[in-house]
């Protein structure tokens, strides 16, 4: 156990969370950290909003659906769906994840997509890319194996970038999508995809779905099961009375109620505060809004 002296140490030393938040753990009798930011499919806590997208990413994977969009707000834990999805898919499904497409070619697309898929050959061209997916998904079909594409945060792709995309969904026989593709973005994707220039690949999306944001009666579940998976109990946590403060502080947004929650822990346990009442909530939530007000892209970059 800590002694006082330590904490208080900690407390002024200037040391940053991630220095102390290996010890606050073992103060609320916790296995592990309860508020990361990390999109762990463990601490998915199934509101209405996110059971319907797993169940859409799931439902259009391993049916075959072609094409699934799933939209959300920054922070409202689409990589966590699909990390979620992922773990759920059977080994069969071979699936290549396509990440931080800021700025990419069209032809960068491709490479990184026949990467995933570890097709080695000679690429000179983009039909050489092509052609080596198609013999790639048609010998996968043959086997009776299904395969997926997800490029998450497809927001940055360019309108050109997003045109390939569709061309890779035209790769079917008469009777089935040879590859699945998801799509995973914030609002902006919608705003591109409503770009004349990509009517087609609108109309190609199969299953759509928008992830919102908690709903003030969500907010006590979320902590809950938060906790919970983190091996601990609400009640030694938190003082009776601390979730409207998170909602205000969040409006729903599940990363900045991790956010609020991992501060307000660290901030508990540095003053040897347990539960943690209400009031240290508010000041820390007070603290946090006026330093984001200071740099308002902090929920963007917090990750
Ligand atoms: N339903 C949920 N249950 C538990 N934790 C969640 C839930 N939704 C989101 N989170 C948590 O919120 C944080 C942000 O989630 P995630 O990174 O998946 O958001 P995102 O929508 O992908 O954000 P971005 O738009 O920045 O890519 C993560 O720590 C994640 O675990
Ligand atoms: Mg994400």
């Amino acid at each position: 156990m800590w002694s006082i002296e330590k904490k208080e140490k900690l407390a002024g030393s200037g040391l940053g969370p991630g220095d102390a938040d290996a010890m606050y753990e073992h103060f609320f009798g916790l296995d592990e950290i309860p508020f990361s930011l990390t999109p762990d499919p463990r601490f998915l806590w199934p509101s209405e909003t996110h059971q319907e997208g797993l169940a859409s990413l799931y439902y259009g994977i391993t049916r075959r659906k072609g094409f699934i969009l799933l939209t959300g707000e920054v922070g409202a834990g689409k990589t966590t769906l699909l990390r979620a999805t992922l773990a759920r898919l059977k080994r069969e499904i071979d699936v290549a994840l396509v990440i931080n497409t800021a700025d990419m070619e069209p032809v960068d697309l491709l490479k990184l997509v026949v990467t995933e898929f570890r097709l080695t050959g000679n690429f000179a061209s983009k039909a050489d890319y092509i052609i080596a997916l198609n013999n790639f998904l048609l010998e996968r079909l043959r086997m009776g194996l299904n395969t997926v594409l997800i490029i998450d945060e497809a927001q940055n792709l360019g309108t050109k970038a997003l045109e390939e995309v569709r061309l890779l969904s035209n790769l079917e026989t008469e009777t089935e999508k040879l590859l699945q593709i998801v799509l995973t973005g914030q609002p902006e994707l919608l705003r591109k995809l409503a770009d004349p220039a990509l009517r087609q690949l609108r109309q190609r999306i199969a299953l759509e779905h928008h992830v919102e944001t908690l709903r003030p009666n969500e907010i006590a579940p979320y902590l809950e099961h938060r906790i919970a998976t983190a091996g601990g109990r609400i009640e030694n946590i938190f003082a009776p009375g601390v979730e409207p403060v998170f909602y205000d502080f969040s409006q729903g947004c599940p990363r900045l109620v991790n956010l609020l929650g991992d501060r307000v822990l660290l901030a508990a346990f540095a003053q040897d505060i347990r539960p943690v009442p209400v009031a240290l909530v508010e000041q820390k939530a007070k603290s946090m809004l006026e330093a984001q007000r200071a740099r308002p892209s902090d929920a963007n970059d917090e990750r």
